[in-house]
């Protein structure tokens, strides 16, 4: 028996149904593609999240973990994740009005649904949320942000789980180094809940902010299966901007093609493979390099492929 058998043995002992094997990551990724997870656990508390990382620590660093959220950021090889992935979903889905200074969203909540439930409580500030894939967890981790603004502006505290020992911390927004699209979380750190700041506001105004910008994404950005921003835009400029200068909108690789639309956005058709996003990426990478010296980095979380495949 393997380690990774041994692991899902045990976290079935604690949390029986919970646990499964060959969890198809389509299903949980905007892309809709990828292989299979190994093992997956669905986790809806602190204290079930707690007792899998008290199971993990009998296993130290043999099992890779991936905290799966929106899946609006992840590329997984086709040939799968051969570790655990950790689904946040129950009370990591929820929303509170702490009050009208504090909205806590639990790290499983898509952004635009803290974005329109503050609105809807004419609560302004997080309108700006509605304009990004992703969920409330990897928001934080890296950062997100659109729209003249970024999350960390608006973190007020952030509660995480150490997954070495299960131990919880709630640490202040200035505590996390935030910089463009980074912060200083480490992968064993997971996002349980982030206390966001917001201002009392007239509700028929903060809705007319986010009719403003779904309609700005509908005209700037196009739809379909693709993970948002592709890369981090580089200092003073940005990555769609050079893409685009280098010729690659409607360059395709298989199934993943450069969108018309939005050249930092690439878009998987029907057939399309993860390692055709991936070729794709690095395709990309090597053309604006040479047309305009800038070395483009990853926004993607890409999983299960060899960097040396570059
Ligand atoms: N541009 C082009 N060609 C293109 C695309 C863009 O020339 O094909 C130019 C635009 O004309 C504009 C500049 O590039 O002058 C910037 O483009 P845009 O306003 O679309 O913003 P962005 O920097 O590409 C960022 C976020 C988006 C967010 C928008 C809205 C990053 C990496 N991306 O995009 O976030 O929605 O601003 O403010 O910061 C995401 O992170 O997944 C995401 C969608």
């Amino acid at each position: 028996m393997n380690s990774l058998d041994r692991l899902v043995g045990n976290l079935q002992e604690q949390l029986g149904d919970s646990v499964s094997r060959d969890l198809s990551i389509s299903d949980f990724t905007t892309y809709r593609l990828g292989g299979p997870v190994a093992a997956a656990v669905r986790v809806g508390s602190e204290s079930d999240l707690a007792t899998v990382a008290r199971v993990l620590n009998d296993y130290p660093d043999t099992v890779p973990l991936l905290i799966i959220g929106r899946g609006s950021n992840l590329l997984v090889a086709d040939s799968g994740f051969a570790g655990l992935g950790i689904i946040l979903e129950g009370e990591f889905a929820e929303v509170v009005i702490e009050s009208d200074q504090i909205v806590a969203a639990g790290a499983a909540v898509p952004l635009p649904v803290v974005a329109r439930q503050s609105a809807a409580a004419g609560l302004t500030g997080l309108e700006f949320l509605v304009g990004i894939p992703g969920s409330i967890g990897g928001a934080v981790r890296m950062n997100a942000g659109g729209h003249g603004s970024e999350i960390s502006t608006v973190l007020e505290q952030v509660r995480v789980m150490n997954m070495f020992d299960g131990s919880i911390s709630n640490f202040a927004a200035d505590n996390l180094n935030f910089s463009y699209r980074a912060s200083r979380l480490t992968t064993d750190e997971v996002v349980i809940q982030a206390r966001l700041r917001v201002r009392v506001d007239v509700v028929e105004k903060c809705r007319e902010r986010i009719d403003e910008i779904v309609q700005w994404r509908r005209e700037n950005q196009p739809g379909g299966a693709n993970a948002g921003s592709t890369f981090k835009n580089p200092p003073g400029d940005s990555a769609g901007r050079l893409i685009d200068e280098a010729g690659l909108k409607g360059t395709r690789i298989g199934g993943a093609v450069v969108s018309e639309k939005h050249a930092n956005f690439l878009q998987a058709e029907d057939g399309a493979t993860a390692r055709d996003v991936y070729e794709l990426m690095n395709l990309i990478r090597k053309r604006v390099s040479e047309v305009s010296g800038v070395v483009l980095e990853s926004e993607l979380h890409t999983v299960g492929f060899d960097a040396t495949e570059k």
